[in-house]
């Protein structure tokens, strides 16, 4: 396709919630990213992410901001804290020990800013690392983090048809780390991180999506966020972003190189919060 056939696209404003890396460090290893024994730039982390914040808020997003708690070196990656979809709030349940106490501490947030309908997991379900919501449709990821069962929950407490993807490949251990949501209906994805059954019902229901490569995924390309026209995603990612180009999107190059440390990046520190549609 070329620019001048790509379809015009439009920003809506979004509203994030995100956790400062105060506390950030890597001091255990719960994915292949993360090495506890090469060192962290706390400094570094921070700048980098308040410059991701700041983006988003010169693209006219609303960013709220949770406490970071020490002890908390993960707590930076906001996506995993919870799921919101029409004001209603699933909270996460982590896989791994050293993530646990973070939910409680979301669950506390999300009371204290008002919000009514918020929901303790039954099963372990690490938020929107694993939950895509596009659409009328949630993409739920499975294989490493997220439960199979955290599924059927998620499909009850939110009341939106759940797609279950397999992923196979260690290094992109969440969904956030191997598709992205560009629009309502459009994603992107690295092929290689999917069952061939997953990928199967990827190409049924996204015949156009943009095919991502094994480079791309490797820099955490698709650990993106769009607002339908802005695609935030990490400055190392050159040859996704031009493919995004071509299709109309504008690629904001974010550089995260101390979060990925950790296994995370854009997407990872960004907690989307969808409000109810006014009647
Ligand atoms: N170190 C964190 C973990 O392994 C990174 C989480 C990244 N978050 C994400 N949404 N993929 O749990």
């Amino acid at each position: 396709m070329s620019p001048t056939t790509a379809p015009v696209r439009e920003a809506t404003p979004r509203h994030y919630l995100m956790c400062r890396p105060t506390y950030f460090d890597v001091t255990y290893a719960i994915n292949p990213w993360m090495d506890p024994g090469k060192p962290v730039d706390p400094e570094l982390a921070v700048e980098q992410w308040e410059q991701l914040r700041r983006l988003y808020l010169e693209h006219g997003h609303t960013v709220d901001l949770i406490e970071p708690v020490d002890g908390l070196p993960d707590m930076v990656f906001a996506a995993n804290g919870a799921t919101v979809v029409d004001d209603r709030v699933l909270v996460a349940r982590f896989r791994h020990a050293e993530r646990a106490a973070e939910a409680p501490a979301y669950y506390a947030w999300f009371m204290l800013q008002g919000y009514d309908d918020v929901h303790h997991a039954e099963y372990v379900n690490e938020a929107e690392g694993d939950y895509m919501v596009l659409g009328d449709t949630v993409l739920a990821g499975t294989g490493f983090r997220t439960d199979p069962r955290a599924h059927t929950e998620l499909e009850e407490v939110l009341g939106r048809r759940v797609v279950t993807l397999n992923l196979v490949d260690p290094r992109f251990y969440h969904l956030d780390t191997a598709l992205a949501v560009l629009s309502d209906t459009e994603v992107m994805y690295y092929p290689g991180a999917f069952s061939p059954q997953s990928l199967a019902a990827l190409r049924e229901l996204y015949p156009g999506a943009v095919l991502v490569d094994e480079a791309d995924a490797d820099v955490f390309g698709l650990n993106a966020v769009s607002d339908g026209l802005h695609v935030f995603l990490p400055d190392t990612a050159t040859g996704l972003a031009r493919t995004l180009r071509e299709r109309g999107f504008e690629p904001v190059g974010v550089d995260l190189s101390e979060l990925l440390k950790a296994g995370g990046s854009v997407k990872c520190c960004t907690l989307e919060i969808r409000h109810r549609a006014e009647a």
